[in-house]
């Protein structure tokens, strides 16, 4: 398809030039899909905010291949060396603070005293990382506001040909986005997402909270309206509303009728998560004018899922 290039060494290569001439390249990683640019040119970073439609002051994440590069740009810590340790390269962003020698471009993080840092998974966009000489600002490929993209088919979708090279990976795996955690000043999470609280709080051997609302924008992932497919969205539905696709969860619903859309049929909240964006994305493009959505269970991997849903909803 336009604009799509499998993983191999020369469309490797490929990309490695796109990126060095400053230009913008879509990428798969193991959370969603992203639009990679250079992070140390103003050039690529402004790129990627005009293209996204993004508000200048919703900084982006910097992708990096390991400790050594990162520490160039960002002053390390204990609490995040033990998250490291346990969960990176993996769907975990740190907050750390940026250092004033740093070569990011000061676009990348709106100008703020820190950085949101990831070590991603995906051996694609590891190998890419591994053979740049610049780490990559990565946020997810969709216009500001829309849903993220879980496969190449789903970026040509919100970006059709604006964006010249897009790299193959199949689907995410996870298909929500990484999981954030402030590391300077208040140890909290910002946003939720598969590595769940439970599981960091017990490497720091400390009780952690979600950020409450602020009018701040310390994260601005938790702007209220956020992942929307564009038409309205009822919660804890028990049925669906005329004509509305209704999304469901659980082995208890029959797939009896073609409104009805099930995340997991055995129940699995990492399912149903590697199936959210996939569906709502689905049932925008089928011309649905609403959707109705059962409750779906607020523990582990579901938190960011209800975190998700509420946005998508507002
Ligand atoms: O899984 C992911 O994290 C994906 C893939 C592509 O890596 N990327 C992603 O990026 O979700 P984006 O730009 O869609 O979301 C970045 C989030 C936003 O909520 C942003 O506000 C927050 O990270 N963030 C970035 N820098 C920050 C900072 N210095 N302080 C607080 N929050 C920050
Ligand atoms: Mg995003």
């Amino acid at each position: 398809m336009k604009n799509i290039y499998k993983n191999s060494r020369q469309n490797l290569n490929k990309a490695k030039k796109f990126l060095k001439n400053h230009n913008l390249i879509a990428v798969p990683t193991e959370t969603v899909y992203g639009l990679a640019g250079n992070a140390y040119s103003n050039i690529s970073v402004r790129k990627i905010y005009k293209l996204k439609k993004r508000p200048k002051r919703n900084p982006l994440i910097i992708h990096y291949y390991n400790l050594r590069r990162l520490k160039k740009d960002a002053f390390i810590n204990k609490n995040f060396l033990k998250l490291y340790k346990k969960f990176s390269p993996g769907p975990l962003t740190y907050i750390l603070k940026k250092r004033k020698n740093s070569k990011i471009s000061l676009i990348a993080n709106s100008g703020l005293k820190t950085i949101a840092i990831r070590f991603p998974k995906n051996e694609i966009i590891r190998n890419l990382l591994k053979n740049l000489e610049f780490p990559l600002a990565i946020p997810s490929a969709n216009i500001s506001s829309a849903l993220s993209p879980v496969s190449s088919s789903d970026v040509l979708d919100e970006f059709s040909s604006k964006i010249k090279f897009i790299l193959d990976g199949g689907t995410s795996k996870i298909g929500l986005e990484s999981t954030v955690i402030n590391l300077y000043g208040k140890t909290q999470i910002l946003r939720p997402g598969s590595i769940n609280i439970n599981q960091i709080g017990k490497v720091l051997k400390k009780k952690l909270s979600f950020l409450k609302k602020t009018n701040k924008i310390s994260s601005p992932g938790l702007l209220k309206k956020h992942y929307s497919p564009g038409i309205p969205i009822k919660l804890n539905c028990k049925k669906a509303d005329n004509k509305a696709a209704f999304i469901v969860f659980g082995k208890k619903y029959k797939n009896n009728n073609k409104n009805i859309f099930n995340l997991s049929k055995r129940g699995n909240l990492e399912e149903a998560a590697r199936n959210l964006y996939k569906t709502l994305r689905k049932i925008k493009n089928l011309g649905f004018k609403k959707i109705n959505i059962v409750r779906i269970p607020n523990n582990k991997i579901g938190i960011a899922i209800n975190d998700r849903l509420r946005k998508a909803a507002y």
